[in-house]
């Protein structure tokens, strides 16, 4: 079998915020097909990660090579049109739009009419939720039915990488799950995916390798698995 093909090389990043340092030199690769996942404290750097590689904020240093060209200095859309897609952490939706109009704002880039049906179709097919409320008033929806929009809405641009930024964040144990699940499907139908967040455990179980985020520093990585029984990870991010 060939190796897998390297889809996404950060090296180096490094991102201050005035005099504060909030990435000291990350370096982490994702290959085609794999789901990697950031694990992290709160304010270990994880959002900061995923907007430096976006280029919605300034680099200090780093280089971000996404399908084998340097996309570091790329503005924001060109990074999106080019198949790099970040869904939002929380709630960034257009709260007074329709879901379906949501939707359909997350192909913007796009001018394949057909395809774009085609494609929200595929999303209520993932999120049965969404469908069910196309016509509802996004701002009305709850924090899980808003997070799978904003999931919903990144997919609609076609990405063959998707970074989702704590998708897990203030649900339920059970819409959790559910998204997890999601974002596995979403997995076997063909995108990559960097997952970013705070549950290790759900994280670990899902990737295939993970790399540890404390202060801005990547200090530990390794095959999934493994580091769900590694005894440091275990006491620090898996409640002993
Ligand atoms: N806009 C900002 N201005 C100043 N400091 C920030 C800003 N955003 C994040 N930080 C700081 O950078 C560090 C990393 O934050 P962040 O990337 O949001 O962490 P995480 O997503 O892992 O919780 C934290 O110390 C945070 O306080
Ligand atoms: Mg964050």
């Amino acid at each position: 079998m060939s190796d897998p093909k390297v889809l996404l090389n950060v090296t180096n990043l490094t991102v201050h915020y005035g005099a504060i340092q909030a990435l000291r030199g990350i370096s982490f690769e994702v290959c085609e097909g794999e789901i990697i996942t950031l694990i992290g404290s709160n304010g270990a750097g994880k959002t900061t990660t995923l907007h430096a590689i976006s280029n919605i904020i300034r680099k200090t240093a780093g280089a971000v090579v996404f399908d084998g060209t340097d996309i570091s200095a790329l503005p924001p859309d060109r990074i999106v049109a080019s198949g790099l897609v970040q869904a939002p952490e929380g709630r960034r939706i257009f709260a007074n739009l329709s879901v379906k109009d949501n939707l359909e704002m997350g192909a913007y880039l796009r001018k394949d009419r057909p395809a774009i049906r085609s494609d929200i179709e595929m999303v209520y097919g993932l999120f049965p939720r969404l469908k069910e409320r196309r016509q509802q008033v996004s701002g009305t929806l709850s924090g899980g039915e808003q997070q799978m929009l904003a999931m919903g809405r990144a997919l609609m641009s076609k990405p063959r990488l998707l970074l989702l930024d704590e998708p897990s964040m203030g649900l339920a144990p059970i819409l959790v799950d559910e998204i997890f699940s999601i974002i596995r499907r979403i997995s076997e139908n063909g995108t990559t995916i960097l997952l970013v967040e705070q549950n290790a455990f759900k994280a670990l179980g899902l990737a295939s390798r993970a790399y540890i985020l404390e202060t801005g520093q990547v200090i530990k990585t390794g095959p999934a698995k493994d580091l769900l029984k590694d005894d440091a990870v275990k006491t620090a991010y898996l409640g002993g």
